[in-house]
């Protein structure tokens, strides 16, 4: 079974308090159209039909039918002879055509990578380290395609640190998490596989998927976290090969999933027999939270297949990562890899190995920084716009935030024009969902943040483009992150 059914209760339940004021059958169709662009209904899947929608929310059919007619109408929803109708999008509810803005304007700020710069100094003093060790390595032949020996015991060692006895061999380094898990799944997937994704999620996990063909299936986090009613239902309608989860003070709107939900996920999941892929690339990012012990250690039976990496908590220019899967998987992995590449460079993985066996020297600092840069954002965006809404994450490096009506195309591609790089909220879902939201990372330093959210308010308020003054940034980035 793999068509998607959505239950007259989850609807119900979606829909909130109901009825609204005015005309029943318009305000429900308004109230579907809405819950389809933020994401919370996946497209292509069944609507429950008439009557059972009808008895569902003690409605006449007639009015449901009105409703269902108005959506049909508006290309929220197709229907063929004899079937239910499926949800969709009408064309124009995509912005597609907006790529992301070069980085011309001399005093951009940057509200597209969400990546801290280097921790001053450390970096140097990894590289100076890793120098020293080098000599040891020269006599080999330096390709390390399951990674150093020593940076694999490093990794191994902070899991154990964090709550999960590794052993070295079970994990293999890569040029970061977004590499992993291209590797997972080239490596673990075929094309036409059913893959299951938080809604919204990394986008770059998304293109990974698109370019080998796997079908995509999205499961809405709710304003407050993941959903188990809403993902135990797609999990067992669609039986996936793989899920795809970012527990961790999640990507884009950075919620942190509960022991509780994870103990269940990974039931279902089993039941499921897919394939368990955790990214973990932000888990060290807890500001006001303890850090959350690896989803692995959950279960310790299952196959659970991590992803780490050292871009956030350390740097990305180091463009290291790894798996941590079990022993046969991990192997598969190495082997598989070398379609790709013939592993790691030894001198990054050197550097790696001596920053993580002190990770705390980066990581303090950087929380610390921020928890700060995270509070004035929140406040920044307060006092400019108190319509916007959004949850003040505990972890993380972003803000997700909805307005109260789309972004639109126009105002992402004046935000150039503002000394602004925005990256549109449908990057993070299906095409055409997401069009109010807007990820605002706070990954660069206060004062930048509070320019930047002063653009913002004249880029939405249609104030002047010339006003954008100088600040300190120094982003090099071409992609979003
Ligand atoms: C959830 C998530 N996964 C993967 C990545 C890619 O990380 P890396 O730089 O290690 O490839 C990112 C970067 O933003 C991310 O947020």
């Amino acid at each position: 079974m793999t068509q998607r059914k959505i239950s007259p209760a989850t609807l119900t339940h979606l829909l909130g308090r109901w009825p609204g004021r005015g005309a029943a059958y318009l305000n429900l169709a308004r109230g579907i159209q809405q819950l389809i662009l933020d994401g919370r209904l996946p497209l292509a899947a069944q609507l429950p039909s008439e009557r059972a929608l009808a008895d569902a929310l003690g409605l006449s059919r007639n009015t449901i039918k009105a409703s269902y007619d108005v959506l049909r109408d508006d290309g929220f929803v197709q229907v063929r002879p004899g079937t239910r109708g499926v949800i969709t999008l009408p064309p124009t509810a995509s912005t597609p055509g907006v790529p992301l803005p070069p980085l011309t304007h001399p005093h951009l700020i940057d509200f597209a990578v969400a990546a801290l710069p280097a921790p001053e100094g450390l970096i140097h003093q990894a590289f100076a380290h890793a120098l020293t060790a080098l000599p040891a390595y020269l006599p080999t032949h330096g390709y390390t395609p399951l990674g150093l020996p020593a940076l694999r015991e490093a990794v191994a060692a902070r899991y154990a640190a964090r709550g999960l006895p590794t052993s070295p061999d079970q994990i293999v380094v890569t040029f970061g998490a977004q590499h992993a898990f291209s590797l997972i799944v080239r490596t673990l997937t075929r094309p036409g596989d059913r893959v299951l994704v938080d809604q919204p999620t990394y986008p770059h996990a998304l293109s990974t998927l698109r370019e080998s063909a796997c079908r995509v299936i999205p499961v809405a986090l709710t304003p407050e976290g993941w959903d188990l009613p809403g993902f135990e239902a797609a999990a067992r309608q669609t039986s996936p090969h793989l899920a795809y989860l970012i527990p961790d003070f999640h990507n884009p709107t950075g919620h942190l999933m509960p022991d509780g939900v994870r103990k269940q996920v990974m039931r279902v999941l089993r039941d499921t027999r897919s394939v368990i892929v955790i990214d973990e690339t932000l888990a060290e990012l807890a500001l006001d939270v303890p850090p959350p012990v690896p989803f692995a250690s959950h279960d310790r039976q299952a196959a659970v297949v991590s992803i780490g990496s050292m871009s956030k908590s350390f740097w990305g220019g180091l463009r290291l990562g790894w798996i941590r899967a079990p022993r046969d998987v991990a192997e598969r992995l190495a082997a598989a890899r070398s379609a790709m590449d013939l592993g790691t460079p030894v001198v990054e993985q050197l550097a790696s190995a001596w920053l993580l066996q002190d990770p705390e020297q980066a990581l303090q600092p950087r929380r610390d920084q921020l928890r700060q840069q995270r509070d004035v954002l929140a406040t920044q965006l307060r006092d400019h716009f108190p319509e916007w809404t959004f949850r003040v994450p505990e972890g993380g490096l972003s803000l997700w935030v909805t307005l109260p009506q789309a972004v639109g195309p126009s105002v992402l591609a004046q935000a150039p024009r503002f000394g602004l790089r925005l990256t549109a909220g449908e990057r993070f879902g299906q095409a055409g969902v997401f069009a109010r939201q807007l990820r605002l990372p706070f990954a660069r330093p206060a004062d930048e943040l509070q320019e930047g959210v002063s653009r913002l308010a004249r880029l939405f308020r249609g104030g002047s483009a010339q006003e954008t003054r100088a600040h300190t940034s120094q982003s090099a980035a071409h992609e979003d992150v």
